[in-house]
């Protein structure tokens, strides 16, 4: 039995005959700034576009176990509307992670240009059930001296994971077209999902996706060793969705991230080696390590 559930419709429909209890929800809705989608108007009048995202963070809570998480990631610009849609649907706030862009600012001409993007991590009542503080070890800032013992504990501010662009960088991970295009543009990276599941579960508990997209959640839960559920509109998406699923590509491995982990005290207990190397050819796993 597959221990990840792929749901094609209107997560807001969906949402209400959900049969599974949740521990996390990730939350990463199209931002309404008039992309193009085929089956979502993403140019909504403001207050019927944050109703809904209001309501969809209200059936989130009615099936999330106490202390269970949720991180909604939305436009700076939004944080006000993201942290009142949470306030009112009952969530209680943890932190407002910026998400800092790699990629060069968005100008602006009459204000600071942009560069992050925001990410609220909330829980029901109160306490995270969960909450595993991870230990990174990231490449040193070129002012410092010395190397860093034991890594340090991570900050509500991540600058260290790069968005997946057109360009280059973006790597083998961006799903392309055969004409070389991205398949979608808002593809969330592995190592971002990674750091939210690894921090707000244990192996075994069940996350959500209900704006799946091309299914970046289920891809890394699996390798986690915890159930999944994603939700997706479009038909073509869930296609991809269940492609990624089916063979998980090198490129989708979270074991590329490892090292970064490594001094993370419960490391072991969280990370479930086994279900990510048996996903993974042998061979592809060693030269991973290598
Ligand atoms: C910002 S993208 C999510 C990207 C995703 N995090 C990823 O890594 O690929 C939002 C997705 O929500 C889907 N969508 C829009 N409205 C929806 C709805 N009412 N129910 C379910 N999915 C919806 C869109 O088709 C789009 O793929």
């Amino acid at each position: 039995m597959n221990n990840y559930r792929i749901i094609q419709g209107d997560c807001l429909k969906i949402l209400f005959n959900l049969t599974e209890q949740v521990d996390l929800t990730f939350l990463d809705p199209p931002f309404n700034q008039d992309k193009e989608y085929t089956e979502w108007n993403d140019n909504l009048p403001k207050q019927e576009y944050w109703q809904i995202m209001k309501n969809v963070c209200q059936k989130i809570y009615e099936s999330t176990s106490d202390g269970g998480a949720i991180y909604f990631m939305q436009r700076e610009k939004n944080t006000e509307f993201v942290l009142q849609s949470l306030r009112e649907s009952g969530w209680t706030f943890q932190n407002l992670i910026i998400w800092k862009k790699k990629t060069s600012a968005v100008p602006c001409s009459n204000k600071f240009g942009k560069q992050f993007q925001i990410i609220a991590f909330a829980t029901k009542k109160g306490k995270p059930r969960v909450f595993n503080r991870l230990r990174v070890s990231l490449p040193l800032p070129p002012n410092y001296k010395y190397e860093r013992e034991n890594g340090i504990y991570l900050t509500d501010v991540w600058d260290d994971i790069r968005e997946l662009t057109s360009g280059y960088f973006a790597g083998d991970e961006a799903i392309r077209k055969d004409n070389g295009q991205r398949f979608h543009k808002q593809q969330a990276p592995i190592a971002l999902l990674l750091r939210i599941i690894l921090s707000s579960t244990k192996i075994g508990d069940t996350v959500l996706d209900p704006f799946a997209g091309t299914g970046t959640t289920l891809v890394v839960a699996e390798q986690l060793g915890r159930k999944s559920v994603g939700m997706e509109i479009s038909s073509e998406n869930v296609k991809i969705i269940e492609n990624r699923m089916i063979k998980i590509q090198k490129a989708d491995s979270v074991l590329r991230f490892h090292r970064d982990y490594v001094y993370t005290e419960n490391l072991k207990a969280i990370w479930n080696f086994n279900s990510a190397c048996a996903i993974h050819k042998k061979g592809e796993t060693l030269s991973l390590f290598g």
